[in-house]
């Protein structure tokens, strides 16, 4: 049985006030309830206080990026060891708005994945199509290509589908209020578990976790989350309201 997983992705967006303050309900809704693993990842400047937050909780800190470097001169960049300092058990990596609009690569993201995955942190790998790519009948290779350079080279260890979550966003459905429908996602979703098959074996193929991600929201979550495939959601816009969040976790049981 795969253990759904929702994670909250609050992007360039709160203060540490309502940073603070959403942590706060996210960790009274959730409780000690364990039957859905939740995480939330707020900007940098507010891990840490987002941090103590969730202490006695089991709502995981994640980061939203990272520099494959173990330190050095690398302005405006933060490592995986800051990561982890700040008591981060996952990062969010590849996700659309750093390929398409800061111009992140395959390449970069994998050299990325592994510094997390050497260090001790857990991935979130964001692979997904664009409007033009799905329109082109391109969302396969797209998704091939972003998985199988995502993942190159990463150490299989029996326990890589606990350090390792794909999430399937595409990108035409990222804040935009227009998701894919429950079989579109049940399509890319299958297509990825066979392609991790194909790379990884087929014991890690049906153990991971394949979070969908692009304008989740309370009243489309159930019919996303109960497709087979759909393990979980990666959800923007609505992580910021804590009663939206909080729906979208329970439907996820
Ligand atoms: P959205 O964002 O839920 O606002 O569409 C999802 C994401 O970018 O992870």
């Amino acid at each position: 049985m795969r253990t759904p997983f929702v994670a909250g992705n609050w992007k360039m967006f709160t203060t540490a006030d309502s940073a603070r303050k959403l942590a706060t309900a996210a960790v009274a809704g959730v409780g000690q309830d364990q039957r859905v693993r939740v995480a939330v990842a707020p900007p940098f400047p507010y891990l840490a206080l987002v941090g103590e937050v969730l202490k006695g909780s089991p709502i995981a800190l994640s980061g939203q990026n990272l520099y494959p470097e173990k330190e050095g001169a690398f302005t405006g960049e933060v490592s995986t060891a800051m990561l982890l300092d700040v008591g981060c058990k996952y990062v969010i990596l590849g996700h659309s708005e750093r390929r398409h609009k800061l111009g992140e690569n395959d390449l970069f993201i994998n050299r990325k994945v592994n510094a997390a995955l050497a260090a001790g942190l857990r991935v979130i790998l964001c692979v997904g199509e664009t409007l033009e790519e799905r329109e082109a009948d391109h969302t396969e290779a797209v998704l091939e290509r972003q998985l199988t350079l995502g993942l190159a080279d990463v150490p299989t260890s029996p326990d890589l589908h606990e350090r390792v979550v794909i999430a399937y966003e595409p990108v035409w459905a990222i804040g935009t209020g227009r998701n894919a429908t429950p079989d579109q996602a049940q399509l890319a979703h299958a297509f990825l578990r066979a392609r991790v098959g194909q790379l990884l074996g087929a014991t890690f193929a049906s153990q991971f976790l394949i979070q969908y991600g692009g304008s989740v929201k309370p009243d489309n979550a159930a019919s996303l989350l109960k497709q087979p495939d759909v393990d979980g959601a990666l959800v923007g816009g609505a992580s910021l309201n804590a009663d939206h969040f909080l729906a979208i976790v329970r439907a996820a049981l």
